[in-house]
């Protein structure tokens, strides 16, 4: 049956099945065949690609795509040279922009960016990486370069290198191959672990086992890593137990069907010294480590651009990809935007059973209170933007009370709860709890109020109340 994608936006990769990420991959090798003939299907539409930080490939390959489709590009390419350099809202700009262009590209040093714009814009919005969260159109870039190197993107194993920390196309990337039941190796930097948002949503959500490495160091002077797995079985949650225990170490004996490495983000490191530090030890995959058993038939990724951590005498080896990742970026945007603009349509196989596609249905916490989200890149947390984002988080545990931010995802654990129903609508009877007591499970979700501190909950008129006891 045809389906339209109309109108709806790429903020996420989460925002597509499994299936609508296929169907794109069918239109982009239509659309690879015949580059030259496609100038009719988005005549007469317009693709604002606002560009707020730098980018050779994305923006590039986006614009590449609309002119390819027939369709025109209005641009910026620096914050400085627009409003938002004098002080003017995500959310302005969205809806103006919005109503210039028929779809919107934004990239964004700020977590949540491109969420905010897609709220606040008529018009279909495309993340294009919005600071170190996520960036999914590379994701589908990579993954239809897995599709085309290994044939298929069910249970593949991949081994993601470099800075897990700060690399949106790691976050999004990992997200994508959990749900197609991947097993993930982690070798980060020093310091650049996968945020642990981002574990728990591979561990939760994608009911993916997370095994801990406790080798011997010595195993990384062979060129094989000390590192971290996530095993994901691609026919769901409920078959976990199946997964045969095999050691990590003998999985990569093995072999891992691609290795995928990332540049240190050195423009998101604190400043001081986490950038000093990491940059010593981060490891460049050259001659050597692809000479080593386990990676003879192992294709190497990067979303590029590169710095020292590929060699450039890997590059003409048939396993290394990444150029041809970054040229695959412009059919696979034609079809984005073709898609999304409503100009074309795609067939969609009956859906199978997709365990992983399940509405989460986690409560959601308005803030009024004042608990904000504690991470300083995160859109909510800057001063031309408080001024109407109400802050929203998803509940994911409450045990111990886990709030996630609804747009950079980054997690907090408040101390301080209270309802908002107290006893007999007396304001003496305004109480305060611990959120790790067991008043927590006393409080109906949509009565629930959540402090920042101890000062915001008695600034509120709250006291402390009795049943103090933690635990
Ligand atoms: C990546 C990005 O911008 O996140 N580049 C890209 O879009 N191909 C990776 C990077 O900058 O390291």
């Amino acid at each position: 049956m045809p389906i339209s994608f109309a109108n709806r936006d790429l903020i996420n990769i989460e925002d597509f099945t499994n299936q609508e990420i296929e169907a794109v991959f069918s239109l982009a090798d239509e659309m690879a065949g015949s580059l030259r003939e496609q100038s009719d299907v988005c005549r007469g539409m317009i693709m604002a690609s606002l560009f707020f930080e730098s980018s050779t490939r994305t923006r590039l390959s986006f614009e590449a795509a609309m002119n390819r489709l027939g369709g025109r590009v209005i641009s910026v390419v620096e914050m400085g040279n627009t409003s938002l350099a004098k002080g003017e809202s995500i959310a302005d700009m969205a809806r103006v922009v919005g109503s210039y262009a028929d779809i919107i590209v934004i990239r964004h040093p700020w977590e949540g960016a491109a969420k905010v714009v897609a709220d606040y814009a008529d018009v279909p919005v495309i993340n294009a990486g919005d600071g170190g969260h996520e960036h999914p159109t590379q994701t589908l870039c990579d993954l239809y370069t897995l599709k085309k190197e290994r044939q298929t993107l069910e249970g593949l194993k991949i081994a993601l290198w470099g800075d897990l920390k700060y690399g949106r196309t790691v976050h999004s990337l990992a997200y994508a191959l959990a749900r197609f039941g991947a097993t993930i190796h982690f070798r980060p930097g020093p310091g650049l672990e996968l945020p642990e948002h981002v574990v728990r949503k591979l561990t939760t959500e994608y009911a993916g086992r997370l095994e801990k490495y406790d080798g011997v160091e010595d195993v990384d002077e062979k060129g094989l890593f000390p590192l971290d797995a996530v095993y994901v079985t691609p026919s769901g949650p409920h078959q976990l137990a199946n997964i045969p225990a095999v050691g990590i170490q003998i999985e990569l004996e093995r072999g891992v069907d691609a290795l995928y490495v990332t540049r240190l983000q050195k423009e998101r490191l604190d400043t001081g010294a986490e950038g000093q530090e990491v940059d010593k030890s981060y490891r460049v995959v050259d001659k050597r480590l692809l000479g080593e058993k386990g990676f003879e038939d192992t294709i190497v990724m990067h979303p590029l651009p590169r710095v020292d951590e590929l060699a450039y005498e890997i590059d003409a080896d048939p396993r290394s990809m990444y150029f041809k990742q970054a040229e695959r970026g412009v059919p696979i945007r034609m079809a984005l935007l073709a898609l999304l603009l409503g100009a074309r349509e795609v067939d969609i196989p009956e859906k199978r059973g997709q365990p992983f596609e399940q509405e989460r249905g986690y409560p959601v916490y308005r803030s009024d209170t004042g608990l904000r989200c504690q991470n300083g890149t995160c859109v909510t947390s800057q001063q031309t933007e408080t001024r109407y984002i109400r802050p929203e988080f998803q509940m994911v545990s409450r045990e111990p009370l886990t709030l996630r931010c609804a747009y950079c995802e980054h997690e907090i654990h408040p101390k301080y709860i209270a309802s908002s129903k107290w006893h007999q609508g007396i304001a003496e009877n305004k109480r305060y709890y611990y959120a790790d007591s067991f008043m927590l499970g006393r409080i109906h979700p949509e009565n629930l109020i959540i402090f920042d501190s101890e000062d915001d909950a008695l600034a509120r008129g709250f006291k402390l109340g009795k049943r103090l006891v933690h635990g």
